[in-house]
């Protein structure tokens, strides 16, 4: 707010002897002046020892439906002061070329060995890495270091089996459990991943291992906003679903408009300027195997218009990214592109919303956040012994480390072929957000702020069989201008 402006109606208040106590000066200066003229004789009513308190004002914005005042004024507010700044840095499916044939699986795998061994070369002393076929001619107990991607795992009492393997031989590499770290760092190596590995030549065509490398990310300093604005992470509405927490997600968005008051967070309200949606706007039709049983809107259609009804409630002033999930009506191998042609059309003339593909690479206020919808979760959770959904982001963080998003190549995370491979983690992000796993989850990461934005929706009959139990209605805000997380429970 204007200072004259706020001087002049806290002079209005004391000339009418009302004194104002300091933190009510806080929640007058996020209120449009407009409003707080028209509500002057509301205020004197409430205040009626003679003090404008914080709780009074308080009162005032959490009156009575009929009778509110017009509470989006906060965010009108933000619009005025905070600059929209919303860039698509990447968007791979836009990448995929037309005409695609078998060819073009191996060429991306070939692309998918060539990328990321680079970056293992680009680790101290792993420029030195030679061929396997080279690494095989070795004597038995000499010292050998080769890069290649992961046929198999096995996993026995003793040791971890991989066989790996380059652009023209294969080799089997023994992990012994002898040495704890290096036992850990093998349960993580995923079927499909690029991988370094130093050890001695062994017995038949092995390798023992000694050191194993993933691509990784070098430790960094994350960007930070110039100035302090806010971004609500969320996904996995699954509009449609019956099991969608519609009442809960009408009250995220009531907050953002103002029509509910939650203690402690009208700053962060009033600086919220963007909401990114990682995936799973709908619940789908035909998805699982008697999924109408468990749907309270059975077409496509009606489900896209009832989320984007709601989503069309949310402030202009605030920016909305969306990408597609595994549930959304678009192609289901990845890189997805967006959700159907209907979606585009319905929120046309709307242009704080931005529908892309999964993943994303977006810069909103100068920080890069990586999008994906996390399909591939569920079989990096599945293949390291010990992880379950409660992990997931231990298991996004196991990504970041294979630089990639898919790492695993089968049926439950298919991706598209194309000769080059697209899910490759190339640009380092500052922020790391998935959903899928409808578990809400943060960490930070070598300067990487990984979140998982768990879900709107309550436990499905699938997640009860599997023993997840979701965290809805909680979501991660992000000050942009220190990466820190702040949780609100919307329950
Ligand atoms: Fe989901």
């Amino acid at each position: 707010m204007d200072e004259n402006r706020l001087k002049s109606i806290v002079l209005k208040l004391t000339q009418l002897g009302y004194r104002v106590t300091p933190d009510a000066f806080d929640i007058i200066r996020g209120i449009d002046p407009s409003v707080l003229e028209d509500n002057l004789d509301r205020i004197r009513d409430m205040a009626r020892d003679g003090w404008i308190t914080k709780e009074v004002l308080e009162k005032m914005i959490g009156g009575s439906r009929s009778d509110r005042v017009e509470v989006s004024v906060s965010t009108t507010t933000m619009q005025q002061v905070i600059e929209s700044r919303v860039e698509i840095v990447r968007d791979p499916y836009r990448e995929v070329e037309k005409g695609v044939t078998i060819q073009h699986f191996y060429k991306l795998f070939v692309d998918r060995f060539d990328k990321l061994s680079k970056l293992i070369r680009m680790h101290s002393g792993w420029n030195t890495a030679t061929s396997i076929e080279a690494a095989l001619k070795a004597r038995q107990g000499e010292d050998v270091k080769v890069i290649g991607m992961v046929m198999e795992k096995k996993i026995t009492k003793r040791y971890i089996g991989i066989l790996l393997e380059d652009l023209d031989s294969t080799v089997k590499v023994i992990v012994p459990f002898d040495d704890p770290e290096l036992k850990a760092k093998g349960e993580q190596i995923l079927v499909d991943q690029v991988i370094g590995v130093a050890g001695v030549r062994g017995r038949m065509d092995t390798i023992i291992a000694k050191e194993i490398v993933f691509p990784d990310i070098p430790p960094r300093k994350p960007r930070k906003a110039d100035e302090e604005v806010y971004a609500a992470l969320i996904s996995d509405l699954h509009v449609g679903s019956k099991l969608f927490l519609r009442d809960r997600f009408e009250k995220f968005i009531r907050w953002i408009k103002g029509d509910v008051y939650i203690e402690g967070l009208d700053r962060i309200r009033s600086k919220l300027k963007y909401i990114v949606v990682a995936g799973d706007i709908v619940d789908g039709v035909g998805i699982y195997p008697n999924q109408e049983r468990e749907l309270e809107i059975k077409d496509t259609y009606g489900q896209y218009d009832a989320a984007l009804r709601m989503i069309k409630e949310i402030p202009s002033s605030i920016e909305i990214v969306i990408i597609p999930g595994n549930h959304d009506a678009t192609d289901k191998t990845q890189p997805q592109p967006p959700p159907m042609k209907y979606v585009k059309d319905y929120i046309d003339g709307c242009e704080n919303i931005h529908i892309v593909g999964n993943p994303v690479w977006v810069k909103i206020h100068g920080i890069e956040i990586l999008v994906y919808h996390g399909r591939s979760l569920d079989s990096v959770i599945a293949s390291i012994p010990g992880f379950s959904a409660n992990r997931v982001d231990e298991a996004m963080e196991v990504l970041i480390r294979a630089r990639h998003l898919t790492p695993i190549y089968n049926d439950s995370s298919p991706i598209t072929p194309t000769s080059i491979d697209t899910l490759i983690i190339d640009e380092i992000p500052d922020i790391f957000h998935a959903g899928h796993v409808h578990i809400e989850k943060q960490r930070y990461y070598k300067g990487v702020l990984i979140v998982n934005s768990g879900a709107w929706q309550a436990q499905t009959s699938y997640q009860k069989l599997n023993g997840i139990t979701p965290t809805p209605a909680i979501i991660p805000i992000i000050d942009l201008s220190r990466l820190s997380v702040k949780l609100v429970d919307f329950s």
